[in-house]
């Protein structure tokens, strides 16, 4: 089976033979947009290149970004451990063009890194492109349509609205319409009675987008408007723990390899057994995997838990998976700064922050869990 950190390299080593310069993941923490607390996408660092406020220096970049999806117009908290699929902090894989390749280099790499490298079974997987506004005066992708045409048997394309095929970083900024890959992880008997068509982007949590490919093209503007860009890019993004867990052939993301040392690591610590349940109990497994990334790599990245702002909301996850483990674990002692060092020592190649500042990211977390036990 391959491991996480193969399936991470393959990525990076199938663009990089597309002429893609490979580059470090931004902080999670974003410091210099407005617009913004936390990185939400692997685009955000690129967006001056998209607006045209800033020269690339390199027209194709590939990498594994940190994101946290906890505030803002991406929010995704409340999902997180009680579903098996949404994360705070989750790595996104992604290539990009500025102003260089478009929809056909686009699609046709997606899909042969997809079924060629990674091998995903073609009949698993389906695509959507975007039907078009009128009111905004966007048309149909007729472009993707034809390329997907060229790959996938047409009853698995399937046209989505504004909602799900027109991408966009916040209430400003540069979006674009976008296509989708989402895979069915059904069991066959259950694929043959609804076909995964009729599943795709209904928050079935068995049938799954994977990768968006944004063709960035406008930039909206404070007053609501669309304003073309000069140039047109691709952004893509892929959820690296769903991809995992769909080559990995588990039912759950916290079932791979990239969660399963965590969970082992918290039955050790609170003596409970994690049986990936619905139970409050097999929730608080999942929140704690899941939180300690997101607290961890924020702190690691500069951004100390507070009353205000960011570090608001670096309060809220820890307090959330400290209720958890207090109430559902019966553990009444800090739990998460334990998690640390096994944390920073998996993540050591791909993002050294944690390793480099473990002591002091493990004491501010424990520091932090004390005065909430205290309360609790
Ligand atoms: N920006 C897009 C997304 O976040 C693709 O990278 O989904």
């Amino acid at each position: 089976m391959m491991t996480s950190a193969q399936i991470r390299q393959h990525f990076l080593d199938f663009f990089k033979s597309k002429q893609h310069q490979i580059v470090p993941s931004a902080p999670i923490v974003v410091k210099d947009d407005p617009t913004l607390l936390f990185t939400n996408a692997g685009m955000n660092q690129f967006k001056d290149y998209f607006l045209g406020n800033k020269k690339p220096v390199y027209a194709r970049v590939a990498d594994t970004q940190k994101c946290l999806r906890v505030s803002g117009k991406h929010n995704d908290l409340e999902e997180v451990g009680v579903d098996t699929y949404h994360h705070t902090m989750f790595e996104m894989l992604g290539n990009w063009s500025f102003g260089d390749y478009f929809k056909a280099e686009a699609i046709a790499w997606s899909w042969e890194l997809l079924t060629e490298i990674y091998k995903l079974d073609k009949d698993r997987l389906y695509v959507t492109v975007f039907e078009g506004d009128p009111s905004e005066g966007i048309p149909a992708s007729t472009i993707a349509l034809a390329e997907w045409k060229k790959l996938i048997p047409e009853d698995r394309i399937l046209f989505g609205n504004k909602k799900d095929n027109f991408w966009e970083m916040g209430d400003t900024g540069p979006c674009g319409p976008c296509s989708e890959i989402h895979v069915d992880c059904r069991p066959e008997e259950e694929r043959k009675k609804i076909p995964g068509r009729e599943l795709v982007n209904k928050d079935h949590p068995q049938v799954i987008e994977i990768w968006n490919n944004v063709f960035i093209q406008y930039n909206r503007l404070k007053d609501g408007s669309l304003q073309p860009l000069p140039m047109r890019h691709v952004d893509t993004g892929m959820g690296f723990e769903r991809l995992v867990r769909v080559i990995q052939g588990k039912q759950s993301n916290y079932d791979t390899d990239i969660f399963s040392g965590t969970i082992a690591a918290v039955e050790k610590i609170t003596g409970k057994t994690y049986d990936a349940g619905d139970s409050k109990q097999a929730i608080s497994f999942r929140v704690l995997a899941d939180h300690i990334r997101a607290i961890s790599f924020t702190i690691a990245d500069g951004q100390l838990p507070s009353n205000t702002g960011a570090g608001y909301v670096i309060r809220r996850i820890l307090r959330r998976a400290v209720r958890y483990y207090y109430s559902c674990l019966d553990y009444h002692q800090p739990l998460l700064y334990q998690l640390v060092p096994l944390l920073a020592r998996q993540f050591e190649n791909v993002f050294p922050e944690l390793i480099q500042q473990q002591d002091f990211v493990s004491k501010v977390i424990r520091e932090e869990e004390d005065a909430f036990l205290r309360t609790l």
